[in-house]
């Protein structure tokens, strides 16, 4: 979703800030731009499309240490350059990038127009900018100009704000995140940690109410009730390395990085004597493990269908009820909160705004929410306050996976702990966490041969659609391979629990159609079976995922093999070749797979 970088100091500020926008690509947007002021006047440059498009049209010598620069995913207009920030005030005194959404912006904009101001663009944004103008003929300071104007908004917003006659940038944060790097000399604002650690690992995360003016080399933050010290944070050095290298896209790296990545998050954290897990970070104390009532998951996309897997472990481990809501569903219900209850949120961004109002609201009655998340410092995390860091590490492909593997370890240490609080064998909890210690040594074992991914492309890359069946815990690993495949291949794509298909999904089916079944050697696989059966009469043409050395391989028209492990962490195997399969037949059809058309990689708005 959209990105905002500044910059104010002793450097040239162009280069830096389209650095800046590069890094804050893998987020998703349409178009992008950039205003930098050269000591006389501010000079803008937008451009739909990508940063690369951006630079080519930039001019050779832009001189100039403080600009402001962004990358926009459309919501309020459509994407053209008219739209695409940064927005300037019509005497050009004002230039400024906007994340979030201002909910009363069209009242607003009937306000200017009736004192002759008429907006250029469609967006709420460019209101902000056009109010704050009238403020600084008014004689307000910029401080003022921006205080003023929020006071008429409703809404999110992530503010960068240039004042071509005051060397001063003007942040404000309500709603969208927006964090400050303190430099020597110099200070960088970006929406997201990723592209400040090039310059500085000495960050302070905004709050919502939070104003800061930032001058050269320092800056200050006040809030409703007057000055705050600022709470400088240090980044963790691994969300630097978050390059490329050799790969050729980062959904290639991060499904590879998963057996590493998997390791960082089980270290530390797992008691193999004890046969129990050991989340410091959730600060749990036994009283409240045992008399725990239930626990309530919250989730969106590959989130919500790893916190379906965490639900399940719950119950089978907790012996507790446990139930994943999908985020944006929740708040809206009125959702009855239970103060002795687990709530976890689980993101990877951290950000995700619809899992962000849930957290609010369980909050507000009382709720005590645990984050599972992975953006060290995100909203989320510090919303929380308590939680467990899922530590991926930078996960820069839209499309979620190595964050997927890692929800679902750190929510099965979870599990683990809960129930050997309650109901699970010392016994059974070691044969778990000796399992759970060797699942990144089985991925490396399945990535050295991934089986016939490439004759599953074939089946699929032509389909008109395509169906994902699994039971039990591989249901949602069915759900999680649909929304892998159509997120990058746009291949409309309908996940099912396997038994449930009879009841349906199965008019769909035709000679040729492709079913992907999801197919582990657990309790409910010859149940599953029954469904591919079912499927295969009708003319399906089967992919089916299984594990090494069963027998039910002789049934998929195409069958790939997972190493086997303990029957509660199959998930961790069974998705990675859905991840490869989708990756590939999305670069069969020419598809951008780092960065499929219209998505975001953190979801900012509701
Ligand atoms: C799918 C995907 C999305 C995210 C969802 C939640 O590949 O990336 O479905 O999983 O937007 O994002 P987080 O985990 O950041 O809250």
């Amino acid at each position: 979703m959209c990105g905002i970088f500044g910059y104010i100091g002793h450097q040239q500020a162009l280069p830096i800030l389209v650095e800046g926008l590069r890094r804050l690509e893998y987020r998703g947007y349409d178009s992008t731009g950039v205003a930098v002021d050269d000591g006389s006047q501010v000079q803008t440059h937008k451009t739909v499309g990508k940063v690369a498009d951006l630079k080519a049209i930039l001019p050779k010598s832009v001189s100039g240490t403080r600009g402001i620069a962004h990358t926009r995913w459309a919501t309020h207009g459509g994407v053209t350059q008219v739209n695409t920030h940064p927005h300037v005030s019509a005497d050009g005194a004002i230039h400024l990038v906007h994340n979030g959404i201002i909910e009363n912006y069209q009242h607003l904009r009937r306000r200017l127009s009736a004192r002759g101001i008429e907006c250029v663009s469609e967006t709420d944004s460019e209101v902000l900018v056009q109010m704050m103008a009238l403020e600084l003929d008014g004689g307000a300071t910029p401080l003022e100009c921006v205080q003023n104007t929020l006071q008429h908004l409703r809404g999110t917003w992530g503010l960068c704000i240039l004042f071509r006659d005051h060397d001063v940038l003007i942040c404000a944060r309500n709603g969208s995140p927006l964090i400050i790097g303190q430099g020597e000399n110099e200070t960088f604002v970006s929406s997201d940690p990723h592209p400040l650690t090039a310059h500085t690992q000495r960050v302070v995360y905004l709050e919502d109410g939070d104003l800061a003016v930032i001058e050269r080399g320092s800056f200050s933050i006040t809030t409703k009730g007057g000055k705050v010290e600022p709470n400088i944070t240090v980044l963790e050095e691994a969300w630097g390395e978050a390059d490329l290298g050799d790969a050729p896209h980062y959904m290639y790296k991060e499904i590879y990085e998963q057996p590493d990545a998997l390791r960082q998050c089980i270290a530390g954290r797992v008691d193999r004597e004890m046969g129990t897990g050991r989340l410091g970070g959730m600060g749990l104390d036994h009283a409240a493990l045992v008399q725990a009532p239930h626990v309530r998951l919250l989730g969106c996309g590959t989130a919500a269908y790893a916190a379906e897997i965490g639900q399940m472990l719950i119950e089978k481990m907790g012996r507790i009820p446990a139930v994943t809501h999908i985020s944006s569903e929740f708040r809206n219900n009125d959702p009855v909160i239970n103060p002795k209850a687990f709530y976890l949120a689980v993101s990877q961004s951290g950000e995700t705004a619809d899992t962000i109002s849930a957290v609010k609201e369980i909050k507000l009655k009382g709720g005590q929410v645990f984050g599972v998340v992975n953006v060290v410092g995100s909203t989320i995390a510090r919303l929380c306050g308590r939680g467990v860091y899922i530590h991926s590490g930078p996960e820069q492909s839209v499309a979620s996976t190595k964050a997927f593997t890692n929800m679902v370890a750190a929510l099965t240490i979870f599990a683990t702990q809960l129930g050997r609080t309650r109901h699970l064998s010392k016994a059974d909890g070691r044969e778990l966490i000796q399992h759970l210690q060797q699942a990144p040594h089985l991925m490396e074992a399945y990535f050295e041969d991934i089986g016939p991914i490439h004759e599953a492309v074939e089946l699929l890359h032509d389909a008109g659609s395509v169906l994902f069946l699994g039971r039990g815990l591989s249901a949602p690993v069915a759900k999680e391979g649909a929304l892998k495949l159509m997120e990058l291949a746009y291949i409309p794509c309908l996940a099912y629990p396997a038994g449930e298909m009879k009841h349906g999904p199965i008019a769909l089916l035709e000679e040729g159609s492709p079913v992907v079944v999801v197919a582990p050697n657990d309790h409910l696989k010859e149940k599953t079976m029954s469904a591919l059966h079912e499927c295969k009469a009708r003319g399906a043409k089967i992919i089916l995922i299984h594990e090494k050395g069963d027998p039910i391989g002789a049934e998929g028209d195409v069958s790939i093999a997972v190493p086997a492990i303990h029957p509660w962490l199959t998930p961790l195997l069974t998705v990675l070749p859905l991840q490869l399969m989708a990756y590939e037949t999305a670069l069969k059809l020419g598809r951008d797979v780092d960065r499929p058309r219209n998505l975001a990689k953190s979801v900012t708005v509701e």
